[in-house]
């Protein structure tokens, strides 16, 4: 299904749940969030549903985010379910591994073909500092996890900030030279009521291509990171440029939240709400969203915020 630009929407990331065990700074506020009751967020039957009208529009791709998704009961069932969609291509998640030692082989069981993981240092003060209650010993064992499991190509999500890790580029690059897995630095996003940064903040990619001049393209796979490798590496490098490539011209995606609403842009505050509708009324609401996609999220800067109504954690990234 094209949008009114041509743009073919055909992924979908499905948002579990506003909870997660870690908080971090760019994220969720300190306190975390309250729990929603059963009857505010979409039941797993009730996401299926959506997820199956969206696939008879033509969606191809999903990628369940949360929160946290693996702290949503039942979502290793979902999976199953979901993977039994005929035309779906792809069923993907995006986590930050701590549950992932003990579901990581059941996932690949269910269906789930890859896992993209959320880790923004190699430090262990650091990284307790970053996510305010983790232990990077974790990370690093759902990383291990997600790889034995055979969750591939596997992806780590760095999310760069000027001054915390920009030191660490060499050192998350060094990953890719002898292990076939994706990492890719994310700008940091001014979106929701998190803790405010400072200008240096809101480092751009191309600082990692000042401190890796040895870089070269690695081809485009169509998603929003440009890849690049480092000579020789068996990985690959991927630059997520929201603020200084703005990406919205190739946005092939829709966005459903835990409690049902569609949004047709990450940094929007239109959202569509989709609860209790079923068949014809369902499929109406999400054509509704595809033709409502604007054509790009206002001037995102680091000195402006996010146009979005929500934190990060009840969107998914
Ligand atoms: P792949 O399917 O592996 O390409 O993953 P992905 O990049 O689509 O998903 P992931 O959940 O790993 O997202 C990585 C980062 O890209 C997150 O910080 C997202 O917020 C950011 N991102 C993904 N899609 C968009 C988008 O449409 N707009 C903006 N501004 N950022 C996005
Ligand atoms: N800016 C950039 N990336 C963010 N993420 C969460 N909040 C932000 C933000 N403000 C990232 C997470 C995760 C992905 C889904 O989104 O680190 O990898
Ligand atoms: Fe949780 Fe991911 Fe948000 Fe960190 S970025 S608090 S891991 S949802």
């Amino acid at each position: 299904m094209k949008d009114t630009l041509g743009r073919e929407i055909r992924y979908l990331r499905v948002s579990l749940t506003d909870l997660c065990n870690l908080r971090c700074v760019y994220c969720m506020p300190p306190e975390g969030v309250s729990k929603q009751t059963h009857r505010d967020i979409l039941s797993l039957e009730e996401t299926e549903e959506i997820v199956q009208e969206a696939v008879a529009l033509g969606v191809r791709k999903v990628r369940l985010t949360g929160g946290e998704p693996l702290v949503r009961r039942g979502m290793v069932s979902l999976c199953r379910r979901l993977r039994a969609i005929p035309e779906l291509e792809e069923l993907a998640v995006t986590t930050n591994g701590l549950l992932l030692p003990q579901m990581a082989s059941e996932l690949k069981e269910a269906g789930v073909d890859r896992v993209n993981i959320s880790i923004d240092t190699l430090n262990p003060v650091k990284y307790n500092s970053i996510t305010r209650i983790g232990s990077l010993d974790d990370a690093l064992r759902g990383i291990e996890a997600a790889w034995t499991a055979g969750l591939r190509p596997l992806k780590l999500n760095c999310v760069l900030i000027g001054g915390f890790n920009d030191d660490e580029i060499p050192a998350f690059a060094a990953l890719t030279e002898q292990a076939d897995i994706e990492v890719r630095f994310i700008e940091l996003m001014p979106i929701g009521h998190t803790t405010p940064f400072g200008e240096t903040a809101y480092l751009p990619c191309e600082a990692v291509l000042q401190r890796l001049p040895q870089l070269v393209p690695a081809g485009d796979n169509g998603g929003v990171a440009e890849r690049y490798r480092l000579p020789g590496a068996i990985g690959t490098l991927g630059l997520i440029r929201p603020l200084s490539n703005c990406f919205c011209a190739r946005c092939n995606r829709l966005r459903l939240t835990a409690d049902g609403c569609l949004k047709p842009c990450l940094h929007s505050k239109e959202e569509i709400p989709l609860r209790g509708l079923h068949g014809e009324a369902l499929r109406e609401q999400l054509l509704t969203a595809i033709r409502h996609k604007p054509e790009q999220h206002g001037l995102l800067r680091f000195d402006s915020r996010s146009e979005s109504a929500r934190n990060m954690n009840a969107i998914g990234g």
